[in-house]
């Protein structure tokens, strides 16, 4: 069974509301947890970054689900790849919201300290979700 990353990134729609994180991630961590998917989702209320982790069934399966989610729309992928381990073991969806803490890690994997991964490559996206997971607290 080959486990892999998929990391993509999409921006709110219009019928998003602010209270359907919460919701998001209880039902995220549920399934996840089912089907042995690890990951984490960061959020700055525009835009979302995902890493999924698993074998390439689940995530595949993950993905499709999450492409056909009115929540969100422009989803795109930025990384796909075959992993030997996974790196966000600890959360079956961890959540990172934007904070103070979070700017001085977006500029040094953007051009920015805003958060917009629209702007980011597949591998500074990667690199900047596990400076996240070693440096800030993470749910
Ligand atoms: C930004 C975002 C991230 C999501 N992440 C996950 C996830 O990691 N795992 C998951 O199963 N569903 C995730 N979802 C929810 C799925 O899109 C979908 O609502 C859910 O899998 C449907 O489950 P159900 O058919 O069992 O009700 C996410 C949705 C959004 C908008």
């Amino acid at each position: 069974m080959y486990l892999v990353r998929l990391i993509y990134t999409s921006r709110v729609s219009e019928t998003f509301k602010s209270s359907d994180i919460e919701g998001i991630l209880e039902v995220a961590r549920g399934k996840n947890e089912r089907n042995n998917v690890t990951g984490l989702l960061c959020f700055n209320r525009r835009f979302f970054l995902q890493c999924l982790e698993g074998s390439r069934a689940k995530v595949n399966q993950t993905y499709h689900q999450i492409l056909n989610d009115p929540r969100h729309e422009e989803i795109v992928m930025l990384n796909y790849q075959e992993i030997i381990s996974r790196e966000f073991d600890r959360w079956n969806m961890g959540y990172m919201p934007e904070s103070s803490l979070t700017y001085p890690i977006n500029l040094k994997y953007s051009g920015t300290p805003e958060f917009d991964p629209y702007e980011m490559s597949g591998e500074s996206a990667h690199q900047m979700m596990l400076a996240l997971r070693d440096t800030v607290p993470i749910q």
